[in-house]
């Protein structure tokens, strides 16, 4: 399959705060701001079903609004169970004020 970079959201509308949802396919994949950087990491969390997106931000970690698990926003990394496996990280850029995620 070939990759290719979508649109998925503007900066402006980010912020550490409040992530971005943005969905291809049947994928759903949450950004993330964290200091300077931006981050676009799968958005299901693998235990059950639950929205990180609509979880708990705290500096780079997210804690699933649903049994607590926590990932490690920079890397998809699972921190505390049951997340029970690290999340899928997506390539992000930045051209002018628009956010885009490398799909494939
Ligand atoms: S659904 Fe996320 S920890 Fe259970």
């Amino acid at each position: 399959m070939t990759e290719q970079w979508r649109c998925a959201g503007h900066a402006g509308d980010l912020s550490e705060d409040s992530p971005l949802e943005f969905k291809f396919d049947d994928t759903e994949v949450g950004i993330y701001k964290v200091g300077d950087e931006i981050y676009a990491m799968e958005n299901v969390c693998p235990h059950a079903y639950a929205l990180l997106t609509q979880g708990f931000i705290d500096g780079d970690t997210v804690e699933c609004p649903l049994h607590e698990a926590v990932f490690h926003i920079p890397t998809g990394k699972c921190l505390k169970e049951p997340g029970g496996r690290d999340l899928k990280m997506y390539s992000v850029r930045l051209a002018g004020e628009e956010i885009q995620i490398k799909v494939e």
